[in-house]
């Protein structure tokens, strides 16, 4: 089959292991999938059929193509991040705690416009499972363009500093900060592979220490952590030109965010934008909508 044809708008690419199970399947025609030529794997929807344009594509990546990295990107503001960083043109390898939900976050975007995204299991807590991806992208990519620290939880809204649950503001710090923690120091390796490295952690103002009022403690503390880290971590980075930015998206209606939130294209935009900056941008800083914000 061929291997481009109308309506086939985006790729959606297994990495090796789960490649395996692909089957020729199904095809994407003029905007509706039908089925291929395999009937043993008729009735698996969808995803077979972008599974069957992965095959089809061929089994060699495109490693000119800036590979960007989102946690987190099964839904939200990272599912959005890797959207538009697809759009420009990266390989967008789309990371969720389930694979599965990956896949579904993959296949999703490849029905709704161009771009290559792949998807993979990580969970950002999980030591071994961050260096396991670290040691396949390496074989599968060997470098890393762009990071984006994304994950997060527990906007703790129902807690107070004095009272609150150390054992929630532990399990808080757990994914906000030692997960973009850990991921960084995995990939670090490859990132400086790359020629333009960027790393960006995905922030909030709740972690500005001027603007910072009560409330909240778990998921602030957590910030203005990851801030901290964003300082340590570009400062000691910036003589090998990795730029490392944290980057407030505003505020957002997602699960996290809630009703009321400016759309998803608009806080991925701020993130996008430290993820694409020139190698004369800034590192070192914090920001929302491009625009610096204070610590
Ligand atoms: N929305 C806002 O108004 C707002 C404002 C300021 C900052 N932010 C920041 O923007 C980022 C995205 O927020 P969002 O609003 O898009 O949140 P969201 O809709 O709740 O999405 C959070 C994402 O993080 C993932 N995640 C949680 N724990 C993880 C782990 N251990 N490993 C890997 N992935 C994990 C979730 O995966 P599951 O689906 O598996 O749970 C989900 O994909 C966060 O860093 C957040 O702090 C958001």
């Amino acid at each position: 089959m061929a291997p481009t044809r109308p309506g086939a708008v985006g790729r959606f690419r297994l990495p090796r292991p789960a490649r395996r199970r692909v089957h020729e399947t199904y095809v994407r025609g003029r905007g509706r999938l039908r089925p291929g030529p395999d009937p043993a794997t008729r009735g698996e929807g969808i995803a077979c059929g972008l599974l069957q344009m992965v095959r089809a594509e061929g089994e060699s990546m495109n490693t000119a193509a800036p590979v960007s990295l989102v946690t987190g990107a099964n839904r939200g503001i990272g599912r959005e991040t890797a959207r538009q960083l697809a759009a420009l043109g990266h390989t967008v390898l789309l990371c969720a705690r389930r694979q599965a939900d990956a896949e579904r976050a993959a296949a999703d975007l490849a029905l709704d416009g161009p771009g290559t995204w792949m998807p993979y299991r990580l969970d950002v807590t999980d030591a071994a499972g961050v260096t396991s991806l670290a040691h396949q992208l390496e074989a599968d990519f060997g470098r890393l363009d762009v990071l984006v620290n994304n994950a997060a939880i527990n906007y703790d809204t129902d807690q107070r500093a004095v009272s609150a649950d150390l054992d929630d503001v532990r399990r808080t710090l757990e994914t906000n900060l030692f997960g973009a923690w850990r991921t960084a120091q995995a990939f670090l390796p490859l990132l400086r592979r790359s020629a333009r490295a960027r790393v960006v952690n995905v922030s909030s103002g709740s972690g500005s220490l001027e603007h910072m009022s009560g409330g909240t403690p778990a998921y602030g503390v957590s910030k203005a952590a990851l801030n901290a880290l964003t300082r340590k971590l570009a400062d000691e980075l910036a003589p090998e030109r990795i730029l490392v930015n944290a980057v407030c998206p505003g505020w957002i209606a997602t699960d996290m965010g809630g009703p009321g939130g400016g759309p998803v294209e608009q806080g991925a935009a701020g993130v996008v934008w430290a993820a694409t900056l020139p190698d004369s941008g800034p590192t070192g800083g914090f920001f929302r909508d491009g625009e610096p914000l204070a610590w």
